[in-house]
């Protein structure tokens, strides 16, 4: 007869699991939702708004669909590099055309700008588990979890101070001095999540040369390209540290410049030292991604490559990215001009900024004024109106901390 186990002292397997705290922004965005009050302004919710307060699927996107419908005729499997079309179209996007030429850049697919820095994080843990990465504080929540759950070290630097509204460049400079040959450095390529500041040309030209001298590897996050001063723009500090560094990372992200968010879709591109090296990182980006999520979903993909390879969808496109981008700058502008301590805001890009506020000030906005931001102050200025911009800003004035 088999012989019956003891278990009886321990646990079963999930009830070795701890509780995870609900995550800070989704319980915000509920809270606001709840709130019945008609006037509340959300600015907590981290995706564009248009002047009547939705997030509408743009035109081209739309148009996009009903071709595909129309048109596609299978379902069957892609492989992990996802749509290799799509890829080859985003690469002049992000690295201009001559960039775009580059053989020792590869690109694949991915889930969403998150899928890319988790894929980019496993390569770099697969290549060298000794490698860290540098990145600047404050930073996008996610960052540190996608970078450490790879297993790679993430090294905090100092990036922006609230209170002064400035980058704190110099000492960004200065603790980048401890990075080993090999080592990486996050920067966001524009529209830097959760200030808003972004390097301006001559620091990149810096970090640029200072990364190539010290054999260091950027690893640039490029979430918003097109959202900031439009898309040339935006990508030129990419551009210029992919340039100059031997060897790099890119995490491109297609769902808020193409608004489909929920279709998870953008792609990772890596600079090797040579051709035949950037086909080494290409067939171990398969492989990683094979264990992950086999293959990127495709549809957010085939809605960009059907956009991009049109001219009129591709022009339509263009044109309302323009807009979403005219938006916030008028917005920043508008909140700039109605108080001194406010000026920062217009000279800051994307759809995050900063306001130098303490925390009881937050619950203070949020209780009496129905203004509804994330606890570190962070905002987003796309989700105030024409309507509402001079009374969001009147509230907070009263509220800084400096
Ligand atoms: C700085 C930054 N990087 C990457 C991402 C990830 O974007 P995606 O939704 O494409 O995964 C975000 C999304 O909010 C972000 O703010």
């Amino acid at each position: 007869m088999a012989e019956a186990l003891t278990v009886a002292d321990e646990p079963m397997l999930f009830d070795r699991l701890e509780s995870e705290p609900t995550d800070a922004l989704l319980q915000l965005i509920a809270l606001a939702k709840a709130d019945p009050r008609p006037d509340k302004i959300d600015v907590g919710v981290g995706v564009y708004r248009d002047a009547a307060g939705g997030t509408p699927i743009l035109r081209a996107v739309k148009a996009a669909e009903r071709i595909l419908v129309e048109t596609q005729e299978t379902k069957a499997y892609l492989g992990s590099a996802g749509d290799t079309r799509f890829v080859d179209l985003i690469r002049p996007i992000v690295f201009g055309e001559k960039g775009a030429r580059d053989e020792r850049i590869v690109g694949v697919q991915t889930p969403g700008g998150c899928g890319a820095l988790r894929l980019g994080a496993d390569l770099i843990d697969k290549a060298n588990s000794d490698a860290r990465i540098f990145v600047g504080q404050p930073t996008w929540p996610n960052h540190g979890p996608l970078i450490e759950c790879a297993g790679v070290e993430m090294v905090k630097v100092p990036y922006y101070d609230t209170r002064s509204r400035r980058i704190l460049f110099d000492e960004m400079m200065e603790a980048l001095k401890e990075a080993r040959p090999g080592d990486l450095v996050l920067l966001h390529g524009c529209c830097h999540n959760p200030t808003g500041a972004d390097l301006s040309l001559d620091q990149w030209r810096e970090v640029a040369d200072f990364i190539a001298r010290r054999g260091l590897v950027p690893y640039v996050d490029l979430a918003y390209q097109g959202l900031g001063n439009g898309l040339e723009a935006d990508a030129q500090g990419t551009r210029l540290v992919v340039e100059a560094a031997e060897q790099a990372l890119v995490a491109q992200s297609c769902d808020k410049n193409f608004g489909v968010y929920r279709e998870r879709t953008g792609s990772l591109f890596v600079k090797a030292s040579s051709k035949a090296g950037a086909e080494t990182v290409f067939g171990n980006l398969l492989q990683l991604a094979r264990t992950m999520w086999s293959m990127p979903p495709d549809h957010g993909a085939a809605i960009v490559h059907t956009i991009l390879d049109d001219p009129e969808l591709r022009a339509d496109w263009n044109a309302e990215l323009k807009e979403m981008c005219a938006r916030i700058r008028s917005l920043r502008a508008r909140l700039s001009a109605y108080d001194e301590r406010l000026a920062f805001i217009d000279r800051q890009n994307g759809m995050f900024s900063m306001l130098p506020l303490s925390r009881d000030a937050v619950l203070e906005l949020r209780e009496s004024h129905g203004i509804y931001m994330a606890d570190s102050g962070r905002f987003n200025v796309v989700g105030l109106s024409d309507e509402n911009v001079d009374r969001f800003a009147a509230a907070v004035v009263e509220k800084l901390d400096g």
